[in-house]
């Protein structure tokens, strides 16, 4: 750790990570163990970069992990997922409050067993105060879905009159999202060498950084994940403007 974290500039570190954790499965099989082996590995990788995240200071960390396509996987695997789940809330609570972290979830959660929403109703309300960062799981979550929600929720708004056509600009617009009051994220990594979105965050990933890597999420540990950090403090991010007009920017924030 201590070798890549110098390498890191902690003052220029993206503020949103998103993360689609993929590969558990092929983890598993691989050493010939259950799909569920796979995800308790998988849940060991989500405490370690939860950790790390929170260490070096970044403010927002969204993990995909569950999306609205994965009620179609066995059953059984499903419920192993949800009790895996409730289980890494229940642990996770006192180090979330020791170390300031806010817990969120954005998808359909009307969707998930009763006890998960539970679960995930006490912690939200137990760390609701903490400041240091925001730690968000996508479950039942699907982009699409996302969108046509706040669609409706903006169509309902024109209907009442609270809302006018010509206001719903795209700031606006993203206020009808799950995402309301997080900023876009800087960085998606994507794990197991996939080339995907998935339907995951596909509004708010409009001019975010992609990180692929070829590392099943299970082996996906923080030195893996300060490579991802590293390889997006090189790139330029220039949000369509000319490298020059980046610059001229950077001058004239600098004389202040
Ligand atoms: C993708 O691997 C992973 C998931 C569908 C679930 C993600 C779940 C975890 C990381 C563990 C539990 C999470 C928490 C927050 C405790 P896959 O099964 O699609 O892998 P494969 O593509 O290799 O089959």
């Amino acid at each position: 750790m201590s070798e890549l974290i110098q390498q890191l500039e902690l003052g220029r570190l993206p503020q949103h990570v998103a993360i689609i954790m993929d590969g558990n499965g092929r983890w598993a099989r691989q050493r010939g163990l259950s799909r569920l082996r796979g995800h308790q590995q998988g849940a060991e990788s989500v405490r370690v970069i939860v950790r790390t995240a929170r260490e070096i200071g970044i403010r927002y960390l969204t993990l995909y992990a569950f999306s609205e396509e994965n009620w179609q996987r066995p059953r059984s695997e499903v419920q192993a997922l949800m009790s895996l789940l409730k289980h890494y809330l229940r642990q996770e609570l006192p180090e979330m409050q020791e170390n300031g972290i806010a817990f969120q979830v954005i998808g359909n959660i009307s969707q998930l067993p009763l006890g998960v929403q539970k679960e995930i109703a006490a912690t939200m309300a137990a760390t609701a105060a903490n400041q240091q960062m925001t730690l968000t799981l996508a479950l039942s979550y699907g982009g699409r879905s996302e969108i046509v929600q706040a669609a409706q929720s903006a169509l309902k708004d024109l209907e009442s009159g609270s809302l006018t056509i010509a206001e719903l600009t795209p700031e606006r617009f993203s206020t009808y999202l799950y995402t309301d009051s997080y900023p876009d994220p800087d960085l998606l990594i994507r794990t197991s060498g996939e080339f995907r979105l998935s339907n995951f965050l596909l509004w708010q990933l409009a001019y975010t950084e992609l990180y692929f890597t070829e590392t099943l999420w299970p082996d996906f540990r923080q030195s893996a994940f300060l490579q991802a950090l590293l390889s997006y403090q090189q790139r330029d991010r220039r949000f369509g403007l000319t490298q020059e007009q980046i610059e001229a920017q950077t001058v004239s924030a600098s004389r202040y």
